[in-house]
């Protein structure tokens, strides 16, 4: 059940949330123990060798090596372990396992939009199994925005122009808030949604009644659809061979030799990049021919072209 939590924090609710806890109360701790040295320790040294009557000054001691030398590498020892324990935890919110289930997340003035891989959506009210490592991928439709969940102990911004990738497994099932922390205008603190987490049935149901209501083509098949009608077909191949650009078999995740010798990896920012600014990357043995899509293609489009992309790695 969803407990709620302390004064000090709300409840831990995610895989990574004990982590991030464990660093905050190691650095909250540390910090707290050089404060009470350094302040108690002024004082006290204030007070003990205070001018007295009578007393002169005397060319005593102002140098200890060795006092220095425990005193610069303690603090530095500290900052090495909150650098590298911070780094660590930082790489595994930013890399989704591999079986983590994608939904993709627009943010909105003011408000948040979530598109399942079936077509099923949700606006405000992110569901996700119980347990399930959930993988997000947002954009924005205008400005900034963040996407803030306390009890996962997550933020990371979402937006206009690319896309942010962050997962989160929620622990226990129960109802989370969702803020907006990124000031977006004049609707940002009314910028909030929930996430439900629920068992693995009633998400299944879940989706299933998000498909039934008809929000929609499931990407991938819109994305089919926009292969033909965008005239991709004409230089792209689905069969692996070369037209006069390159295949999309099996391209997404690729990396890909390019022109200028350096090597890319083909993830959604790279297509999305290729469909409206292709002279940017030339890969390899290709002719810098292809035309901008800039204005031809909104967001939901390229969105539905990175899930055909992607579609086509796993052979359907
Ligand atoms: Cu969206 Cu603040």
């Amino acid at each position: 059940m969803n407990s709620p939590g302390s004064f000090y924090l709300p409840a831990a609710s995610s895989t990574m949330a004990p982590e991030v806890d464990a660093l905050l109360q190691f650095i909250v701790v540390a910090s707290s123990i050089l404060f009470a040295i350094v302040v108690f320790g002024s004082f006290y040294f204030a007070v003990r060798y205070r001018r007295r009557k009578g007393s002169t000054f005397t060319d005593g001691k102002d140098h200890n090596v060795r006092l220095e030398i425990v005193w610069t590498v303690i603090p530095s020892i500290l900052a090495f372990i909150v650098f590298f324990w911070g780094f660590n935890s930082y790489l595994k919110m930013n890399i989704a396992p591999a079986n983590a289930i994608e939904v993709k997340t627009t943010a909105q003035k003011w408000f948040w939009q979530f598109t399942y891989a079936n077509g099923a959506g949700s606006t405000n009210e992110l569901v996700v199994p119980v347990g399930v490592p959930v993988k997000l991928l947002m954009s924005s439709k205008d400005v900034i925005h963040s996407f803030y969940v306390p009890n996962f102990r997550m933020k990371m911004d979402v937006l206009p122009n690319r896309y942010s990738l962050t997962w989160f497994e929620a622990t226990q099932t129960g109802e989370y808030d969702l803020f907006c922390t990124e000031f977006c205008g004049t609707g940002h603190s009314s910028m909030l949604g929930k996430i439900k987490v629920v068992s693995d049935t009633e998400f299944r149901d879940f989706l299933n009644a998000g498909s039934a209501l008809g929000t929609g083509q499931a990407p991938e098949a819109f994305g089919a659809d926009l292969y033909k009608s965008k005239a991709c077909f004409t230089c792209h191949t689905t069969d692996g061979t070369p037209g006069t650009g390159p295949t999309f078999k099996g391209v997404f995740s690729r990396s890909e030799a390019m022109s200028d010798g350096s090597t890319q990896l083909v993830d959604e920012n790279y297509i999305r990049e290729s469909i409206l600014n292709p002279q940017a990357k030339i890969v390899s043995g290709f002719q810098p021919v292809m035309p901008t899509y800039q204005g031809i293609i909104n967001n939901t489009e390229i969105d539905a072209l990175v899930a055909y992309l992607k579609s086509l790695n796993t052979g359907q």
